[in-house]
């Protein structure tokens, strides 16, 4: 599946379900009525649709999002039906919430890696950021994923004001688990849209923050990966790996090989751009050549780089 600037598709980030226990204050809005549950891609409709995806158009990749996948009661039904797919890669991102509890189901299910959000080390901060206090249960969820094997990542949306100051500690953390950890550029779109200019924090400013802790940053080669990624020397010795993901000041779109498909079959061939349409009526009875010619009519609008802020608040679609 190629769309209209030549970009191959190969990567389908799937969203599970609009609920969420936390409300990000840059994500969630204050008002949010999440679609009813009548209208969400069922376990059977979801494996028809990344069955098609994989036979037809070539998908290898796929990433279950939110609001927050485990909020889904069918999740791990869902991970063991996809994961028996050939698929190169099966992964989660996760408030980490239900971690400490699900990680070992999860991986026995099939999972092979999750993106736990993680913004802040102050358990106050924390709260505040997410609207829950729950800072312990989610760093034991991060141990407790990586006690089962799965492959953990950790992201942090960095907000100025809020934990612009903790990127240091955020890093050493990280590094004393052997995790990459990536820093997330604030995207205007979602209840802090109209105070994006500021609280943004830009890579260059985040890299001036992290001085004390990291000596040099040495760039690695990327590819389709979203993040911009370093190798790290480490102030107090040793190194690891870092990413920022600068959907802003370095847009990837050059290299985006993705599609999302909101819990209701909505199309949405970038993340900050308006649906293309929606693939129910293909998918609920399954029309496979329905579904191609919406697919196709979908792609059409998928622009060459981002708008310059987005449509949708993310608990849409979960990143
Ligand atoms: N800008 C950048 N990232 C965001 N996320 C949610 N809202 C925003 C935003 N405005 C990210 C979260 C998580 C995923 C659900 O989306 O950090 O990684
Ligand atoms: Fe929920 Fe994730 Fe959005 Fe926070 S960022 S409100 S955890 S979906």
């Amino acid at each position: 599946m190629r769309d209209p600037s030549g970009r191959s598709i190969r990567y389908l980030r799937l969203s599970l379900t609009q609920a969420c226990p936390m409300r990000c204050i840059y994500c969630r809005p204050a008002i949010h009525n999440p679609p009813h549950r009548r209208n969400l891609l069922t376990c059977d409709e979801i494996e028809q649709l990344v069955r098609h995806l994989i036979f037809r158009h070539g998908l290898r990749k796929l990433r279950l999002t939110g609001g927050e996948p485990s909020a889904r009661p069918e999740l791990i039904e869902i991970i063991e039906r996809t994961a028996r797919l050939p698929l190169a890669d099966l992964a989660m991102t996760t408030n980490g919430l239900t971690l400490a509890r699900d990680a070992r189901r999860l991986k026995d299910a099939g999972l092979k890696r999750v993106n736990v959000s993680l913004d802040s080390l102050a358990p106050r901060q924390f709260a505040q950021l997410t609207g829950v206090d729950a800072l312990p249960r989610v760093i034991d969820g991060i141990h407790e994923a990586i006690a089962v094997g799965l492959k953990v990542k950790l992201n942090t949306v960095v907000v100025r004001g809020s934990n612009d100051q903790e990127l240091s500690d955020l890093l050493t953390f990280a590094a004393s688990l052997n995790l990459e950890i990536r820093f997330i550029e604030l995207m205007p779109m979602g209840p802090l849209a109209g105070q994006w200019l500021d609280r943004y924090v830009p890579e260059a400013a985040m890299r001036k923050a992290l001085a004390n802790v990291v000596n040099e940053f040495i760039p690695l080669s990327t590819g389709s990966e979203a993040a911009r990624r370093y190798r790290c020397n480490l102030v107090a010795g040793g190194e690891t790996t870092v990413g920022f993901i600068t959907a802003m000041s370095h847009p990837f779109c050059d290299a985006c090989d993705r599609i999302r498909i909101s819990a209701d079959g909505g199309f949405y061939p970038c993340l900050m751009d308006a649906p293309a349409g929606n693939l129910m009526s293909a998918i609920r009875p399954f029309a496979p050549d329905r579904l191609d010619e919406l697919l196709r009519a979908g792609l059409a609008h998928k622009a060459p780089m981002h708008p310059a802020s987005g449509h949708s608040p993310m608990i849409q679609l979960g990143g």
